[in-house]
Formats: C-alpha cells, structure tokens, sequence
C-alpha cells in the first residue's frame, strides 16, 4: 500500500486570527486510482477503516452510489487525496455513507467542498430526503452536518460496535426545494472563507491521529 503523504509536510501558516485558510482543492469523482489515498485516510480517522474491497465494491454500484474526492490544488502534478465523501441513493433516499479529510488539513472546508457537491449529486438523482449517522462523541462533525441543515432524529445506542459509540442519526429534508438550494448556496458562498469563521472551537475526536486544531499544527509523523 503507497502510503505517500509528504505534502503534509509542509503545514500551511495559521492566519493572523487563529483560523486556517481554505484549501485550494479539486472535487471529483472517485477513481479506482485514488483508493491508495483514500484508505491511508481513512486508517488515520476511523477506528474500523473501510476495506479495499469494499471501497471498490461501492465504486462499482454506479447506478446508486456517488463517490468524489478532493485533491490538493497546490501540486497539480502530484494530485494527491486529502478528502473524500460518499453517498448511496434508493427511491428518492440519499444516505451519506462517509465524509472524512486528513488530519493535517481540517477546517479548511474541503468536507464543506465535497457535501455541496455530493448533495447537489443527490438532488440531481432526485432525493428529497438524505440521512446519515455520526458518532455522538463528534460535535465537530455534527457541527458541520447542521450547517447542511440536517437536524437529530434520535440516538442508535452501541451503533458503532468497535468502539460501542451511540450514532445521531440526522436527517435533511426538501433537499428538492428552495429552502434547501439557497441554503446550499449559502455554505458555497463561503467556502473561501478561513476555518473558524462560523466561531466554533476546534473540537477534537480522541481515535483520529494527527489532529490538527485551529491554532496551527501538531501532525504527528507520518508513517
Ligand atoms: C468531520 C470532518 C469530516 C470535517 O472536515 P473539515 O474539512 O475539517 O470540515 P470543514 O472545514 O468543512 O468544516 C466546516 C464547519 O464544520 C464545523 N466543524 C468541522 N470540524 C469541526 C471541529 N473539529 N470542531 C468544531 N467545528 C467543526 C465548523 O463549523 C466548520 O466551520 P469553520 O471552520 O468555518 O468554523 C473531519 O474532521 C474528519 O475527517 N474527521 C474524522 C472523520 C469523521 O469524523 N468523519 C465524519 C463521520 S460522520
């Protein structure tokens, strides 16, 4: 497995403020070339990470499912994977499936990048309604999942049996109408705008290794 993340070597400067600059990146579809990058993430931030196989599994389901990436913008030659997110779409359902960035470059707004374009996927699939589940010991997540206007619906005790977490489960609603298409348009709006800028605290989760808060950098060494 390449492992090859040297470009988080080189920490971008925290700004005058405390907050992080937004990251020049790319958003597209996730490619079978990626998965390297994508599952070197995701060994970083989840405690069960996704296997190969079932990551290609999903890539394979095009009829339902939509998978993107984000590439950093700074090394157009090199592109490498800093972020991902997925979605699942059945009979007008969306279901994020997963949203993760690497440690070196959270609050940079690449998850806010990825959920605008994969929610306008599931509008363009003809959901009105999309779900997903996050860990109640993430409020950074959740702080971020309601920007996108998704609101609790309850707790699935023990969900996460890894680590026998509950999830929140959340839920959007009319992501076909107008309320829901301005409000994306209003998280596009400020996707240039530096980390920090919607006044929360960074927050951490004690499994992600690498964690990087507002104030600037404390990467461990990549493997
Ligand atoms: C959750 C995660 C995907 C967020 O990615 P990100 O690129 O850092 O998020 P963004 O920069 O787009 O954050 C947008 C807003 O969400 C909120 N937010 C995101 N991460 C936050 C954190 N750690 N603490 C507090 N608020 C946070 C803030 O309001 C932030 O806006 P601001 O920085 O202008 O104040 C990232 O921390 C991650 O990969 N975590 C590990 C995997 C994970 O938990 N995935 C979610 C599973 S459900």
């Amino acid at each position: 497995m390449v492992r090859d993340l040297r470009h988080h070597d080189v920490e971008p400067a925290p700004l005058p403020g405390g907050g992080r600059p937004a990251a020049p990146v790319t958003v597209t579809r996730m490619r079978g070339r990626h998965l390297d990058g994508v599952l070197a993430i995701e060994r970083k931030v989840y405690p069960r990470p996704w296997s190969p196989s079932l990551l290609r599994s999903e890539l394979r389901q095009r009829g339902t499912r939509r998978y993107l990436v984000a590439l950093d913008g700074r090394l157009p030659g090199r592109r490498r994977v800093v972020g991902y997110a997925g979605l699942l779409v059945q009979v007008g359902e969306a279901h994020v499936t997963t949203v993760a960035v690497h440690p070196a470059e959270h609050r940079r707004k690449i998850a806010s990048r990825l959920l605008v374009r994969l929610l306008s996927q599931a509008i363009a699939m003809a959901a009105d309604s999309a779900t997903l589940e996050v860990r109640t010991t993430n409020p950074g997540a959740v702080r971020l999942y309601e920007r996108f206007g998704f609101v609790s619906a309850g707790v699935r005790p023990g969900y996460y049996a890894e680590t026998g977490e509950d999830a929140l489960v959340m839920w959007a609603h009319g992501l076909l109408g107008e309320d829901f298409a301005a409000r994306l348009a209003g998280v596009e709006a400020e996707l240039d705008l530096p980390g920090g800028s919607s006044g929360a605290a960074d927050l951490a989760v004690p499994w992600v290794r690498g964690r990087v808060g507002l104030g600037g950098s404390s990467v461990e060494d990549e493997e």
